[in-house]
């Protein structure tokens, strides 16, 4: 893949990011979603990529655009898998609450995994921990070992989660175990990321969460030097089987970043849409103008670009 090609796809979740914060707590989270969808579907048309969604807005009867099998880009360029999220976080934006993100990972073909659409267990961490935590230990014994790791008393770490009835077995080790808990409503892409930038405060992300979320999660903790390792969590036969027929075998072993991005290069963007631990959301300033944050990394290079934009609206004709 071409380096030029990271500011290509960052403008693609710019776009996404400016169309649906005009949603920011209006209630409608499938209007706020939509926007996102309909703007980055649009602009990914200028992007110099022979694209195929292997994560986007569902299978290709349920989701009128970015669904898992479309075609994106202009047809020129390298082939490569795209995973999006164009609002990731749709509650975040109906109800104006903070970490909502339009995200965006690209690698070679054939690298990304095509994460069935279930909930995944994840444990996610900054570069500090790499390959020295599992998903297979007790959590006890990982919240122990990241604790001596980080030169911490178990009591000042700080353990991200989503807050759902499903974690109340973890929340109940957490809270035995005494470490600091940060309780998430939602957006759990911003939270797996977070424990990789130290001024988020935040050490490790537990818990489970969507899938597809986990392959864009992992993307973005390649690209800075993190890691996540996930466990499909299919809840019936029918969520065996599509595992299977995704050329899962078996949907039970925990799943490294290779697994999940392969081995290769990948491009992960995000912009934010409304403020979040590491980026600011849309901001709407005098004379027609907006400012966005965003974060569009590579993890061939490692470098960490975080890009404020101040864009005049009347130039946006693919904005509606
Ligand atoms: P949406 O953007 O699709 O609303 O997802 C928000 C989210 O919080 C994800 O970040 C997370 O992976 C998933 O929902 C968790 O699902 P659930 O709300 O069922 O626990």
């Amino acid at each position: 893949m071409q380096r030029e090609l990271s500011l290509e796809i960052v403008r693609v979740t710019e776009l996404a990011a400016l169309a649906s914060a005009r949603w920011m707590g209006r209630g409608e989270k499938n209007e706020a979603d939509a926007a996102a969808t309909a703007a980055m579907r649009a602009m990914f048309d200028s992007v110099s990529i022979k694209g195929t969604v292997v994560i986007g807005e569902g299978e290709m009867d349920e989701a009128p655009m970015l669904y898992i099998g479309e075609e994106v880009g202009n047809g020129e360029g390298p082939e490569v898998d795209v995973a999006v999220d164009p609002l990731e976080g749709t509650e975040l934006v109906a109800k104006g609450l903070n970490n909502a993100l339009a995200v965006i990972a690209v690698a070679n073909k054939g690298n990304l995994l095509h994460a069935p659409d279930m909930y995944m267990e994840k444990l996610a961490f900054g570069p500090a921990l790499r390959g020295k935590l599992s998903l297979a230990d007790p959590l006890t014994v990982t919240l122990e070992k990241a604790a001596a790791l980080l030169h911490k008393n178990i009591a000042d770490l700080t353990v991200s989660i989503l807050d759902r009835k499903r974690h109340a077995d973890i929340m109940g080790t957490l809270r035995r175990v005494g470490v600091r808990i940060k309780l998430l409503s939602d957006g759990d892409v911003a939270g797996a990321i977070a424990p990789a930038f130290p001024e988020s405060g935040i050490d490790l992300y537990v818990g489970s969460g969507g899938a597809p979320e986990g392959v864009l999660a992992a993307a973005a903790l390649c690209c800075l030097g993190g890691e996540l390792q996930g466990r499909l969590m299919p809840a019936d036969q029918s969520e065996l089987d599509r595992c299977a027929s995704m050329g899962i075998t078996d949907p039970h072993r925990v799943l490294t970043m290779e697994d999940m991005i392969g081995r290769e290069d990948v491009i992960f963007a995000a912009t934010g849409i409304t403020p979040g631990d590491f980026l600011g959301g849309v901001r709407y300033l005098p004379d027609q103008r907006a400012e966005t944050h965003s974060l569009v990394m590579r993890a061939k290079t490692r470098t960490i670009r975080f890009i404020r934009s101040l864009h005049y609206l009347p130039n946006k004709p693919l904005l509606v």
